[in-house]
C-alpha cells in the first residue's frame, strides 16, 4: 500500500489558497472541503473556487462534498476536472448512479462515511468505488479530535477491501496527526487528509513529509489472512 497525504486546505487561509496550494509541493492531493451548511452546520466553498484551484496548482484536487443532494452537484466537479470526488453515503439518494457519473466524467469517485455509519450494508457498492473514505470526527470542522472508535471499523473496511481485490484506497479524515497517523496506517488506512496537521505547522511541507514517514513506518495488517 503506498501511502499518500491530502492536505486539508480547510485549515488554510482561504484568502490565499494558491499560496496553501504552493506550500505543499510534496503532497500527493489537496483536499477540498465543500460544505453547504445543511449536511454539516459549515459552509465553505463551491464549485467556482474549485474552478479556480483547478488553474492555480497542478496538484489534483479530492473533493469531499458534506452537501445535501451530492446526486445533483458532484458530476459537475468532476466534470470540471477534479481528480477525485467524494460523496457522503447519509445524503446520496441514488450513490450508484452518482458514482457512476463521477467516474464517467473522468475522475476517481469516493464514498464517505461518518462515524457512525457502518461499513458492512456497503460491501456490495465496492465495485463501484475508487476510494472509501471513513470520518475519523462527525464532519464539519477541522481541528477536531480525532476518535478511536473508528480504528476498527478501518480494520473492518480492510479486509472488505482486501476480499474485494484491494484496489480501493481507504482514507481517514479528521484529527490525523503525528500522534495518530500510525494508528490509522496500522489499521489499514493508505489516503491521509490533514487539515491542522499539515497548515497549522511553521513549515506544511515538512509536515507533509513527517505524516507520510510515519505512516509508512506503521505496519499494515498483514494480508492474505483477512476474512478468516
Ligand atoms: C472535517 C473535514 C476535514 C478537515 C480535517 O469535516 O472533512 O477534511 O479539514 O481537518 P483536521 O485534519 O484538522 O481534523
Ligand atoms: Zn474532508
Amino acid at each position: 500500500m503506498a501511502v499518500q497525504i491530502s492536505p486539508s486546505i480547510l485549515s488554510a487561509d482561504f484568502a490565499r489558497l494558491a499560496e496553501a496550494a504552493a506550500a505543499v509541493p510534496n503532497a500527493d492531493w489537496l483536499h477540498v472541503d465543500v460544505m453547504d451548511n445543511h449536511f454539516v452546520p459549515n459552509l465553505t466553498l463551491g464549485l467556482p473556487v474549485v474552478e479556480s484551484l483547478l488553474k492555480a496548482t497542478s496538484t489534483p484536487l479530492d473533493c469531499h462534498l458534506m452537501i445535501e443532494d451530492p446526486d445533483r452537484w458532484a458530476p459537475a466537479y468532476a466534470e470540471a476536472g477534479a481528480g477525485s470526488v467524494t460523496v457522503h453515503v447519509e445524503a446520496a439518494k441514488a450513490p450508484v448512479r452518482t458514482l457512476r457519473q463521477i467516474r464517467r466524467a473522468g475522475a476517481r469517485a469516493g464514498l464517505a462515511l461518518n462515524p457512525a455509519t457502518p461499513v458492512e450494508p456497503y460491501e456490495d457498492l465496492l465495485g463501484e468505488l475508487d476510494m472509501l473514505l471513513l470520518m475519523t470526527v462527525d464532519p464539519g470542522f477541522g481541528g477536531q479530535k480525532f476518535l478511536d472508535i473508528v480504528l476498527p471499523k478501518i480494520r473492518r473496511a480492510r479486509e472488505l477491501i482486501d476480499r474485494h481485490g484491494g484496489q480501493i484506497w481507504l482514507q481517514v479524515d479528521g484529527g490525523v496527526s503525528d500522534t495518530t497517523i500510525e494508528r490509522c496506517a496500522e489499521a489499514g488506512a493508505d489516503v491521509f487528509v490533514a487539515g491542522n496537521a499539515v497548515y497549522g505547522a511553521e513549515d506544511p511541507a515538512r509536515a507533509v513529509d513527517g505524516l507520510r514517514a510515519l505512516a509508512a513506518s506503521a505496519e499494515p495488517p498483514s494480508r492474505g489472512l483477512t476474512g478468516r
